[in-house]
């Protein structure tokens, strides 16, 4: 990719890592890849807004040098320092060997730490500005969304935010704006980024959202460091911002559930069934079978969430202890969920279940069947996935 202009004076340097599939050391699987996004701003000062994963670096310069030497590079400012932006930092910092850097104070200490440097370095927060010839760029501090040393700049001048992670989607493209690309598409892979980045930090989210919105900034720009540049869909995003960051749900349910000889399986799939004959969605994931991914993504905005776990060993299977392991972490709010499954001597995974989470949901009574579900069981699995239905659209009501 070389540079791409986003409106007159400002360019996107970044790069596209296509067939990035497991972001974040496998914790994300990003089907539609990555893109780390890079801004160069052309004024009396020029201005490099963030840099990119390691390995890159050469792209980035090759992408600079397509608008301008980077040795004419002023100013630097990290908006954040995790390594798929920061990555590319000493090496940024040899090719602009003029630049000032701009960041938090926690971002300094960061750089430092990761990589030995830090450059000709001035510490920034909230309420601050710096001139960089027609524009003047103000930095708003929004620290743990999501590391301590997160913010975002805003050009008041191009009525651009750069807002680094917020608003990111992984969604590999040679398009730019998110105008160009699928809008359901486009959206399915902000949702799936705030599930599996944001989530634990909702309270934080909607706080910066409300005290953003009190900057009264004009934006007709937001420019993530990861995906499409937002313009026609701005108060989309930012709606949906709110709206997940509320835990705000929907009449749907997710069922997630391991088995181990499909006993708990052929339960799970009787739930669903008495589920839906209440006419509620929902969705039933093999979490052997799916992309942990995908499953927060949908749990995002569903009110009922129903575990289920053969019991293995005095508790419940391994790839459902990690998922919920991952899930306790989320800030969810005013889920409904039950638990079940089968079991050959006690049953404690369902107990187990309950348990790991019950920081984040609340249990209705939990049901576990001895070996293999009968006839009348699975009636009795039917029943309570009615019930649970019609608990989870009384709740909504
Ligand atoms: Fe895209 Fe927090 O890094």
């Amino acid at each position: 990719m070389s540079a791409k202009l986003i409106k007159e004076g400002v360019y996107a340097v970044g790069v596209t890592d296509w067939n990035e599939r497991c972001f974040h050391g496998h914790t994300y699987v990003t089907k539609r890849g990555v893109t780390y996004n890079s801004y160069l701003i052309l004024d009396e000062k020029i201005t490099l807004i963030d840099t990119v994963r390691a390995g890159f670096e050469k792209e980035l310069i090759e992408n600079i040098k397509s608008v301008v030497d980077p040795a004419k590079i002023d100013v630097i400012i990290i908006n954040h320092i995790e390594p798929d932006h920061s990555g590319a930092f000493p090496e940024i910092l040899k090719a602009c060997p003029n630049a000032k850097i701009y960041g938090t104070e926690k971002a300094k200490q960061g750089l430092l730490k990761y990589y030995g440097v830090c450059g000709d370095w001035s510490s920034v927060k909230s309420g601050q500005k710096l001139c960089i010839g027609k524009r003047t760029l103000d930095f708003i501090d929004v620290p743990m969304i999501h590391w301590p040393d997160s913010m975002f700049t805003y050009s008041a001048y191009d009525k651009i935010l750069f807002s680094n992670d917020g608003f990111g989607q992984h969604y590999a493209t040679n398009k730019i704006f998110d105008d160009e690309v699928n809008f359901g598409a486009l959206m399915d892979e902000a949702q799936k980024y705030y599930a599996n980045i944001l989530w634990p930090f909702n309270m934080l989210v909607a706080s910066k959202l409300a005290s953003i919105d009190k900057l009264n900034l004009n934006i007709e720009f937001i420019a993530p460091s990861h995906g499409l540049v937002w313009r026609k869909h701005i108060s989309e995003i930012m709606q949906k911002y709110l709206y997940w960051s509320s835990h705000s749900c929907k009449n749907r349910i997710a069922v997630v559930y391991e088995t181990m000889w499909s006993s708990t399986e052929k339960m799970a799939r009787k739930i669903v069934e008495g589920i839906s004959s209440e006419g509620v969605e929902a969705v039933l994931f093999d979490v052997t079978k799916n992309d942990r991914t995908d499953i927060a993504s949908y749990m995002l905005d569903a009110k009922g969430w129903v575990f289920g776990s053969s019991t293995h060993d005095g508790g419940m299977l391994s790839v459902i202890a990690g998922f919920l392991h991952f899930l306790k972490g989320s800030k969810a709010k005013g889920c409904k969920s039950f638990a079940f499954g089968s079991y050959g001597w006690s049953g404690e995974a369902v107990k187990d279940i309950e348990d790991t989470i019950s920081n984040v949901t609340s249990f209705e009574p939990s049901l576990k069947i001895l070996w293999n579900p009968t006839c009348e069981e699975l009636d009795k699995c039917f029943k309570v996935g009615k019930t649970f239905a019609l608990k989870i659209k009384s709740e909504l009501n």
